[in-house]
């Protein structure tokens, strides 16, 4: 396996560009693609934000972050990616986009170049089944805020090789996070278990078993949780928990996961949390 010294990053949103940035931090060069321009430099520009709360706090010298920033490019066009030593791929969760990126990203990568996708719930076994290496196909589920949280899910779909899984927690612990492994099933860990308690926060509210604030005070307070999860669902993105409530209720089959209703109602009317403006709270003031 070559040395993976050029990273490509498939999508500059949220998950895309910390990607970008904590690669870009660590000494790797980064190629950033996403579908227009604007949304390239939106995703550039966050990086450039997200590195200045480092150079105010005295963590980093402004030269560090110019140079940190000059290891970013971006581009338009999936066919640069074939430069690169592996690729993240951090698009929209849906299928389609996805399928497309990855016949693609197959075609004009290298052989024995590693695939590997942020999705937060779609199957990774499924994912690599697109493509003609799927011994090469690897989840890499990074978490919200990337700069911030340690924890790298890593899961290894059906046909994952040694080597592909060898690398990529090599390449994890480069980046300075944790890496964790597991199997491929709906959610994987990480969402397994924290949908469900987001849900039933939901339901508590729907119920009438008490507010919003008290709600997340007695989450946040009582079980130390950096938020609670009313203000954590919102800053996910109430479409991705709905998506996500529906990857395990379909893919599990168990009543337990079903959606609660208000979440339902909440995305049918554009609420989507801190992206939109409003969700289970107001940030249109903010
Ligand atoms: N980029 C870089 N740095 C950031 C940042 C960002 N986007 N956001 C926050 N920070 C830094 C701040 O600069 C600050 O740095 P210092 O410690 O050096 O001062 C530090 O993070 C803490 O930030 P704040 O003081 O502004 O705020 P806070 O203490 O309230 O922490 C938080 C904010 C880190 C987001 C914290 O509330 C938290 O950990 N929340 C829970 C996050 C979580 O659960 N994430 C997982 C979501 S689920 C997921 O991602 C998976 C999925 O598939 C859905």
């Amino acid at each position: 396996m070559t040395e993976i010294k050029t990273i490509g990053v498939i999508g500059a949103g949220q998950m895309g560009n910390g990607i970008a940035h904590v690669f870009a931090q660590s000494g790797y060069q980064v190629l950033m693609q996403d579908i227009s321009e604007p949304f390239a430099a939106k995703g550039l520009a966050t990086i450039d934000k997200n590195l200045q709360r480092g150079v105010d706090k005295g963590k980093m010298t402004a030269d560090e972050k110019t140079a940190v920033l000059a290891r970013v490019r971006t581009t338009t066009k999936l066919e640069d990616l074939a430069a690169c030593d592996i690729v993240i791929e951090a698009a929209t969760e849906k299928w389609e986009v996805k399928k497309e990126i990855f016949e693609t990203l197959d075609r004009v990568c290298r052989p024995g170049v590693i695939l590997a996708s942020n999705t937060s719930s779609i199957s990774i076994t499924k994912l690599a089944a697109i493509t003609k290496r799927p011994e090469a196909f690897i989840g890499m589920h990074f978490m919200n805020p990337v700069p911030v949280m340690q924890l790298i899910e890593v899961i290894r779909g059906l046909a994952t090789s040694d080597a592909t899984f060898d690398a990529v927690m090599d390449l994890s612990r480069k980046l300075g996070k944790t890496p964790i492994p597991c199997n491929d099933f709906p959610g994987f860990v990480s969402n397994r278990v924290l949908l469900p308690m987001i849900n039933e926060a939901i339901y508590a509210l729907y119920e009438g078993v008490a507010s919003v604030e008290s709600i997340d005070g007695i989450m946040k307070l009582g079980m130390n949780h950096p938020m609670g999860p009313l203000t954590l669902a919102d800053f996910i993105g109430l479409d991705t928990c709905l998506f996500i409530l529906n990857v395990l209720h379909e893919g599990l089959g168990d009543p337990k996961y079903r959606p609660c209703p208000l979440l339902i109602k909440y995305v049918d009317a554009g609420w989507l949390g801190k992206k939109s403006g409003r969700g289970f709270y107001d940030y249109s003031k903010a």
